[in-house]
């Protein structure tokens, strides 16, 4: 039987039956990492993303160490997600191409022979942001057209930021991201254009395999760093949308950890917790948020969870915490007031859910229950992703200057 805390200081958490056991795909396996880590190398701009040290706030919070993968300094864009899109649409133009992946160097890809199938090549994507985003920079690089939607509600400086980086065409469209990816879908059909998703469904999964095995690069790199850095974590904390992220990852780490792959602790806003919904029904399978959900981690807005990393987050992850947004703002917070051996780290909403969950777990008396259930302790050394740095600045000047969405007051009452 699994364990649930309701509302604990307005966290629903849910720690997963003990012993439960999956098969671990090999499509996010060691392999998989090395071929797009190789790819990624090439492109304009790449460099490995720091893993920033957070050894004053391990101190504070009572662990032996707190790292932050800081994607924020991905490439240009401000977010991991290029390097999924990217990876994907290296692997559709090679397939379309006739030519093996692996013999294929972006070079030769740009090559004038190539041009025109690859001009000819347009990509389609539904995304609140930064996927999009990615795709479109990406489309600048390979030459590829680019049409982009977005779900209502989206704001202006995100859509402007995909047109920024890239040839994208911006749609912001009526609907909510669900029915969003739908159109994009039909767009696709009746166009002949490559859907790019971030996420798979039945009959649509191996462009998302790939788009996954590209952020594998981010996983392989954090844990290589960790290991120069003398460390193997304990608890690995990760954020999940429709999961395909947090399932790469996870998948990627028990490729790697084997028996001794940390804890993992998944975080999803309370608006949209497809992931902890799906825990929650103890049946197994995937179920969905329906609705307009409404919450600031916009890149965690989504209502289902993609279909290849679900089994994966089903079968390998230990907790599931649904949060309400007033815990990323905190998170956001934490980010900007540490200071750090290394770079600072700007956390946007999506980014900073798991800092947010992770500090008041370790700070809360009330909290205590959890923190215990998830062994955290003086030992403990914690992963964690920040996925995007500012990706909506007045949002984040809002948050972390004019200190938007605090801790509701009742809360407070309740510590005295
Ligand atoms: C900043 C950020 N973090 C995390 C995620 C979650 O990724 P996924 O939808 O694969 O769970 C997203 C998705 O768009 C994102 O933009």
């Amino acid at each position: 039987m699994q364990k649930r805390w309701k509302q604990a200081w307005g966290m629903d958490v849910i720690q997963a039956e003990g012993g439960k056991k999956g098969v671990l795909p090999e499509a996010f396996g060691m392999e998989a990492a090395r071929a797009a880590r190789a790819f990624h190398r090439q492109l304009p701009g790449y460099q490995e993303t720091s893993l920033v040290c957070l050894s004053s706030l391990a101190d504070k919070l009572g662990v032996k160490g707190i790292y932050t993968k800081n994607e924020a300094k991905r490439f240009s864009l401000n977010a991991f997600k290029g390097l999924g899109g990217s990876y994907a649409m290296f692997r559709i133009l090679c397939r379309r191409l006739g030519l093996d992946p692996a013999e294929t160097s972006l070079e030769k890809l740009q090559s004038p022979k190539y041009q025109e199938v690859i001009r000819s090549t347009v990509f389609v994507t539904a995304t609140d942001g930064n996927h999009g985003r990615g795709v479109s920079w990406a489309g600048g690089i390979f030459g590829c057209p680019v049409h982009v939607y977005m779900p209502m509600g989206s704001v202006e400086a995100r859509a402007e930021a995909i047109r920024r980086v890239g040839p994208a065409r911006v749609t912001i469209t009526n609907k909510n991201y669900d029915d969003t990816v739908s159109y994009a879908m039909e767009q696709s059909r009746s166009n002949g254009w490559y859907l790019i998703q971030d996420t798979a469904w039945d009959g649509y999964e191996e462009i998302p395999a790939w788009i996954i095995q590209g952020y594998l690069t981010m996983a392989s790199e954090a844990f290589e760093q960790l290991e120069q850095a003398g460390e193997r974590p304990t608890h690995l904390f990760l954020q999940a949308g429709v999961g395909a992220m947090a399932g790469g990852v996870l998948g990627y780490a028990a490729h790697y950890y084997g028996e001794q792959k940390p804890v993992t602790i998944l975080v999803e806003p309370s608006a949209a917790d497809c992931i902890y919904r799906s825990a929650l029904a103890e049946d197994g399978k995937a179920h969905s948020v329906e609705g307009n959900p409404v919450t600031i981690m916009a890149g965690l807005n989504c209502g289902t969870p993609c279909k290849i990393t679900w089994p994966i987050l089903r079968d390998f992850a230990e907790f599931y915490c649904s949060c309400p947004d007033y815990v990323a703002a905190h998170g956001m917070r934490v980010y900007a007031g540490e200071e750090t051996d290394g770079e600072a780290v700007v956390s946007g909403e999506s980014g900073a859910a798991t800092m947010g969950a992770l500090s008041l777990i370790l700070e809360r008396t009330e909290l205590t229950e959890i923190k215990e259930a998830m062994g955290l302790t003086s030992d403990s050394v914690i992963l964690l992703i920040n996925t995007e740095g500012d990706t909506d600045p007045e949002g984040y000047r809002n948050i972390v200057e004019k200190g938007a969405y605090p801790i509701p007051e009742e809360l407070q009452e309740d510590m005295r």
